[in-house]
């Protein structure tokens, strides 16, 4: 860089030199920053071109025009030399910040997935309404039950065969009994069905009674396509003056409906239960049946047996009841055309979605 002193205003070299220089500067500037501080030392208060420029005053008047001239080039020179270097590298700058701010709008975002409820959780909340919607009461029961309540209540004789009918887990624990008394028993069973809650219920709340009872039960079974050892169940009781069997089945006609749709048709086949007396199974009319439509069998049911009325203090002179049971994996499988009990109870989420999240309660 020449000496911002010694240049003289009517030195033309001097003056190209600077402005060689000062091009050169601002062409070696890589940033903004650089580019001001070539700026100030070629452009600037102390530059030698400055200060030539303003040597032009102390000069003879017959040079000033000369002078005027070489220095009005060089800095006009100079004045282009520094917009390109500056455009150059604004542009520079704005393609910098346009990378670095970049947003890849097609990379996957991480999302928070929503989860789904169970299937078996809404259609249970589904059966609970259907009931209450006809005027019944939801009732429930322990999932640890006495064997009493179990088998003996409903009629399955000590020896009765009916009792390997169902298989059964057996476990030592405690019970509540009565109000507040707890009593350790030897042998308590995991629930094999909900009709124990029959006689719960007949001998908490006496009649007339209309209850059904959603709930878990448990049986020795391994776990396969249509198996599951823990699985639900919908026990439904009506108790009250002048049942019949006409009324069992228009309420089971109701229910089918409700589940399955307008379409749905069941029918009863003589069956036999020990708490029932006639007993029936239901079938339900299944168009999409595997090799062509055909009757599906869906539950259990059949007039309360008079003996279970007798174990409940309940007069069978006086009052008849019905009552029905069906699998609610079952009626979901029906339903859902559900192959696989697998699928139900595994836990994977992606089979939950499939039935949508917002069921009842989300
Ligand atoms: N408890 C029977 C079972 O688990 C189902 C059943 C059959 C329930 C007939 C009933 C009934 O209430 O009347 O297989």
């Amino acid at each position: 860089m020449s000496d911002a002193q010694t240049l003289s205003p009517l030195d033309e070299a001097g003056i190209a030199r600077a402005v060689e220089e000062a091009r050169a500067a601002f062409a070696a500037a890589s940033t903004l920053d650089e580019l001001k501080e070539a700026r100030l030392a070629h452009s600037g208060d102390n530059a030698p071109i400055t200060h030539a420029n303003t040597q032009i005053r102390n000069l003879d008047k017959a040079d000033k025009p000369t002078a005027g001239k070489l220095l009005g080039g060089a800095r006009k020179e100079i004045q282009a030399a520094l917009a390109e270097a500056t455009e150059r590298l604004q542009a520079e700058a704005e393609t910098a910040a346009m990378a670095s701010e970049k947003v890849d709008v097609t990379v996957p975002t991480r999302r928070n997935p929503l989860g789904a409820r169970h299937p078996l959780t809404v259609l249970t909340e589904d059966i609970a309404d259907f009931f209450v919607s006809i005027g019944w009461d939801i009732a429930e029961g322990p999932e640890l039950e006495l064997e009493w309540f179990n088998f003996d209540a409903l009629n399955f004789g000590p020896d009765h065969p009916a009792r390997q009918m169902q298989d059964t887990f057996y476990v030592k624990g405690t019970q509540q009994v009565g109000t507040d008394e707890i009593e350790e028993y030897d042998q308590l069973i995991l629930r094999t069905h909900t009709s124990p809650v029959q006689s719960r219920s007949m001998l908490a709340q006496g009649v007339p009674l209309y209850i059904a009872c959603p709930g878990k039960v448990f049986r020795t079974d391994a776990l396969d396509a249509t198996h599951t050892p823990v699985f639900h169940q919908v026990e439904g009781l009506a108790v009250d003056k002048g049942l019949t069997m006409a009324h069992l089945k228009g309420v089971l006609d109701h229910f089918a409906r409700a589940m399955f749709g307008p379409e749905a048709k069941m029918r009863l086949r003589p069956s036999f239960f020990p708490f029932t007396e006639p007993s029936a199974e239901m079938d339900l009319w299944f168009p999409q049946k595997k090799g062509g439509p055909g009757w599906i069998e869906w539950g259990g049911c059949g007039m309360v047996n008079p003996e279970v009325l007798r174990n409940a203090g309940i007069d069978p002179d006086e009052y008849t009841g019905f009552a029905f049971g069906m699998g609610i994996e079952r009626t979901l499988m029906l339903r859902n055309n559900i192959a696989d009990m697998h699928d139900m109870v595994e836990g994977d989420v992606r089979f939950s979605l499939q039935f949508g999240t917002t069921g009842r309660g989300n």
